[in-house]
């Protein structure tokens, strides 16, 4: 005669009933997980790729120096603005060989690249070590309220820097 109790006491019927809701539970779980996932996708909030840096005429050189390097935007931005005699620029604290954040020594006057020993003057421009090109430059502009907006959507390179868009004259 066949029984339907196992060892453990346990009929194959429980097993059965015990399997099935296993199944439906998982089943609602990944439906809800995926009106959940619907109701709030994954969404990357970048950054908006223009900031205000102030008005022009807050940007000095000291007079002991041809280029003042200010490093207010450095951390959030990756931006140095750099204020020259009659013009000021916005670098990007990229280095050009690959890709490490440059050190500004203002004392000496030069940027230092910790990675691979590259060195660029305050303008941005590469004297030492590996890196192939100058320091590439953003995009800036005068806003209606007479605000410096650097724009990192549009990146000058060498031989743009002379480009009208690439300073701000002062
Ligand atoms: S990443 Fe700067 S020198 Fe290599």
């Amino acid at each position: 005669m066949t029984t339907d109790i196992n060892k453990t006491g346990i009929s194959r019927r429980s097993l059965l009933q015990i399997a099935g809701w296993g199944s439906l539970l998982v089943t609602f779980g990944i439906t809800i997980g995926s009106i959940l996932r619907f109701l709030y996708p994954r969404v990357l909030f970048e950054k908006p790729s223009t900031f205000n840096i102030g008005f022009p005429d807050e940007f000095k050189t000291d007079g002991s120096t041809s280029h003042r390097v200010y490093e207010n935007w450095k951390e959030e931005q990756s931006v140095w603005v750099v204020k020259e005699r009659n013009r000021i620029y916005a670098i990007h604290a990229k280095c050009t060989h690959l890709g490490c954040t440059p050190n500004w020594f203002a004392e000496e006057g030069i940027f230092k690249c910790p990675c691979h020993g590259s060195q660029f003057r305050g303008n941005g421009v590469n004297f030492a070590g590996p890196a192939p090109r100058p320091l590439d430059r953003f995009k800036l502009s005068i806003g209606k309220d007479g605000m410096i907006i650097v724009d990192k959507s549009r990146v000058y390179t060498f031989k743009e820097f002379e480009k009208p868009e690439a300073y701000v004259e002062v």
